[in-house]
């Protein structure tokens, strides 16, 4: 079995390919990826959405005989998908338009597509199941929804195999030298304060929640990486009556919990600052995982302190 991981060394497709081990075939354009994240692996410097990347794809998935593709190579920052949307949709949309076009004429027939809890848009419910209306409320969010449209109308046309697994908050690391170095999501932002000596920023306590700060979602990066391996056996099996899931711990934790957490791993009792909310942060954003877990057999393992203490040791 060989498996092309685009987006590879990256922050979670580097985990992805380490549990695959020599299984796996990178593809990744080194934006964002770090080289040493797959040393040892086949890897192959491409952007997926440049004019050439279809025919370099089919070649590859030709050479290394493919049978499965993990996609994960995307831009992902929600802000610059506003400001630059139409290279969100050239880069997202045209770069999985060329990935499955090299797929279909090298006739690799199963993929897995990284898409996102973005896609629910701001949902007025305590937890949202994967029959929820997606409404997403940024080109980034839009991208991933139109990506699982892509892979469910391949699998219409020519019988594509396919999983959408729709991540929530991801974080921790799996191996130290696999961590997020993207300072972005909440666990990052405050180690990056704290390492600076600044209070870190809390954004909004007047939410409508029990502490008035925004609940979220969180499940280790290893975790999810471990959810690709049994999309990839679910793949193989005849039976296959879903194939979008959320991948999630199925509870929230609110931004003060989390700091709490901070504080107790760190051993550090800061203060933050907390300032106006953002506008489309929805308040809470919880996922449903009865359908992975009965469907795939899979279910998250880390705790929010295992999460915090393996991000936390991975930067000490
Ligand atoms: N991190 C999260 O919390 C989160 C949540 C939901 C969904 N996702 C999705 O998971 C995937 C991986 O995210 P990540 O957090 O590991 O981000 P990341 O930026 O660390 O990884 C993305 C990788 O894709 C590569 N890449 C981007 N565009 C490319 C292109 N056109 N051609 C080739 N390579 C390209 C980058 O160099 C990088 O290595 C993305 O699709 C993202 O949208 C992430």
């Amino acid at each position: 079995m060989s498996v092309l991981v685009t987006g590879g060394a990256g922050y979670i497709g580097s985990h992805v390919a380490r549990l695959l081990g020599t299984d796996a075939i990178i593809v990744d354009d080194f934006s964002a990826g770090i080289e040493t994240r797959v040393r040892g692996l086949v890897c192959e410097q491409l952007d997926i959405a440049s004019a050439d990347a279809q025919h370099r794809l089919e070649a590859l998935m030709r050479k290394h005989s493919v049978t499965a593709v993990v996609h994960l190579a995307a831009r992902k920052k929600v802000g610059e998908s506003v400001e630059q949307p139409e290279w969100y949709y050239q880069q997202n949309i045209g770069g999985m338009a060329n990935l499955l076009a090299a797929m279909r004429s090298a006739g690799v027939m199963n993929f897995v597509f990284s898409s996102s809890a973005a896609t629910y848009g701001m949902p007025d419910v305590e937890s949202v199941s994967e029959d929820l209306d997606c409404r997403p409320i940024n080109p980034y969010g839009e991208t991933k929804l139109i990506g699982e449209w892509m892979s469910r109308d391949a699998a219409k046309a020519w019988g594509l195999r396919h999983v959408n697994l729709r991540y929530f908050n991801v974080a921790g690391a799996g191996w130290p030298e696999l961590a997020d170095s993207a300072v972005a999501n909440l666990i990052p932002i405050v180690f990056a304060a704290l390492k600076a000596g600044e209070k870190p920023k809390v954004f909004g306590a007047d939410y409508p929640t029990p502490d008035g700060s925004c609940i979220r979602d969180y499940v280790h990066v290893l975790d999810l990486a471990k959810a690709h391996v049994a999309a990839l056996e679910y793949l193989r099996s005849d039976t296959r009556p879903h194939s979008t899931f959320n991948v999630g711990s199925g509870s929230g934790s609110s931004v003060f919990e989390v700091i709490d957490v901070i504080r107790e791993v760190t051993g550090q009792n800061f203060e933050v600052d907390v300032l106006p909310g953002r506008a489309g942060d929805p308040p809470r954003l919880c996922a449903q995982v009865s359908r992975i877990e009965k469907t795939l057999g899979w279910r998250t393992e880390a705790t929010l302190t295992d999460i915090v203490r393996s991000a936390w040791q991975a930067i000490s």
